[in-house]
């Protein structure tokens, strides 16, 4: 499973990438303006600053909703760095995009995916990435982890290429819970990651080992 941080804030992307576990970096226009990144030059620079902190792949969100638009800032996008891939939303002129960035080889994350007849098409369309919202899905009482496991089924039936990215993870819980489902990468703010490292048996099997070891050696 590939880890990616779901953040604009470098030093978040900073101490994920210091872990030696971070495969990737996913932002949206919400964590860029929370990071109060704003105006076009300084969200490509914020971009490119993210690009050199990671190796893996940045997903840099359109904010265009017709075709034209969504293909021209793709392709500017795309240009900005190797590892930038073009997140765009679930609508139909975003599908439209999506085949023509596949077809010129410029990978995809499909995103603001609530449903299998959206992940469908996405895979379709020959997205690289679908990113369902297992978060804001268990906000209104659906279920967002039954949904990635839906599209992973489905997708394995096919043979679709496209990878299940699990987005709006807000627990460590998520994660654990996209691993059984079988979700190819989940994106996650850096607290839930840091939560795989706990438990409480690990701290006091440490104490206990250290203690031992003072016991004789001080
Ligand atoms: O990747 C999408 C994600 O950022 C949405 O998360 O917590 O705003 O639902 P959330």
């Amino acid at each position: 499973m590939k880890f990616f941080i779901d953040t604009a804030n470098l030093n978040e992307i900073r101490e994920a990438q210091d872990l030696g576990v971070l495969d990737g970096v996913t932002t949206n226009p919400s964590l860029m303006a929370k990071e109060g990144i704003k105006g076009k030059e300084n969200i490509l620079n914020h971009y490119k600053a993210i690009c050199e902190i990671v190796s893996g792949d940045v997903s840099a969100e359109v904010i265009a909703t017709d075709y034209e638009g969504i293909v021209r800032e793709g392709l500017e996008l795309a240009a900005l760095h190797p590892s930038i891939v073009v997140k765009v939303p679930m609508i139909k002129d975003g599908i439209k995009a999506i085949k023509y960035f596949s077809e010129k080889n410029i990978r995809t994350n499909c995103t603001l995916v609530f449903s299998p007849g959206q992940a469908l098409l996405a895979a379709k369309a020959g997205a690289t990435y679908v990113s369902p919202f297992v978060g804001r899905l268990d906000d209104i009482a659906s279920d967002g982890i039954a949904l990635i496991k839906q599209i992973v089924d489905m997708y394995m039936f096919y043979g679709y290429e496209t990878e299940v990215l699990a987005a709006s993870i807000r627990s460590t819980q998520h994660i654990i819970q996209c691993t059984e489902a079988g979700a190819d990468v989940i994106t996650s703010p850096l607290q839930p990651i840091l939560g795989l490292l706990n438990h409480p048996l690990t701290d006091s099997g440490l104490k206990k080992f250290l203690d031992d070891y003072k016991k004789l050696n001080s």
